[in-house]
């Protein structure tokens, strides 16, 4: 049984006060043995604060990115070793946004994730195809190419410990959620395709729909069979919001 997974990716957003002012009435409510995972993604700059508010509650921490570097002149990169060094267990990898305005292709995003792996962080690993895709018959092409970069950088097993997220383009902040029903197909999809390595790994691997995802479609989205929580984006700034995806999840 796979238990469900929700994570808040708060994007660029947020000042010191609101973000304090939302992990406090996350923390509140979560309590300390949540029924399903929950997770929030602040940016870089408040990960350390946050990281004070959630400690001891249910409320555990991951961040949007990293470096595929260790150590040295990056200006500007963060590492995976300083990330679990100011308390996150989780960190977003190859979020779409990330693909498409900085141009990180497959073969950065597998650095990434096993950067993150060999640092003790569990990686969010993020794949969905774009409109102009699924429209051209391209989406499983896309999709396919994606995780098997990732698979054959880090192997089953490491994928399979990981979370992947399915964010497919054009749902994401667009307000076109994706039905369940083409969620559920792609998610299977993937699921399949890690099977045809692994079918005992495939099967406990956690794969979240985001896109759209709102405290009204949660619950139909997460009944489906293959999705086992959710990648929220904009509903993850509202603190009742967010707190009705992860009810629906537990
Ligand atoms: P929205 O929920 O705002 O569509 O964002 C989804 C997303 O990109 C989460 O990573």
């Amino acid at each position: 049984m796979r238990r469900n997974f929700v994570a808040g990716n708060w994007k660029m957003n947020g000042s010191l006060e609101s973000a304090n002012a939302l992990v406090q009435a996350l923390v509140s409510s979560v309590g300390s043995n949540p029924s399903a995972d929950v997770i929030i993604c602040p940016p870089f700059i408040h990960l350390q604060g946050v990281a004070a508010l959630v400690k001891g509650s249910g409320v555990s921490l991951g961040a949007q990115d990293l470096s595929d570097q260790e150590a040295g002149a990056f200006t500007g990169e963060v590492s995976g070793a300083m990330l679990k060094d100011v308390g996150c267990d989780y960190v977003i990898i190859g979020h779409s946004e990330r693909r498409t305005l900085y141009g990180e292709d497959d073969a950065l995003v597998s650095k990434k994730f096993v950067h993150a792996l060999a640092e003790g962080l569990t990686p969010i690993l993020c794949v969905g195809e774009s409109l102009e895709e699924r429209e051209s018959g391209a989406m499983e092409a896309v999709i396919a190419r994606q995780i098997d970069a990732v698979l054959s950088a880090a192997g089953v097993q490491a994928l399979c410990d990981s979370v992947i997220a399915y964010e497919p383009v054009w749902a994401i902040g667009t307000g076109m959620t994706a039905t369940p029903e083409q969620a559920q197909e792609v998610h299977a999809f993937i699921r399949g395709r890690i099977a045809a390595v692994d079918a005992a790994a495939a099967e406990g691997v956690r794969i979240l729909y985001g896109g759209s995802a709102n405290a009204a479609n949660a619950a139909t989205l997460f009944g489906q069979p293959d999705i086992d929580g959710g990648l929220i984006g904009g509903a993850s700034l509202k603190a009742e919001d967010f707190l009705t995806i992860c009810a629906a999840a537990a």
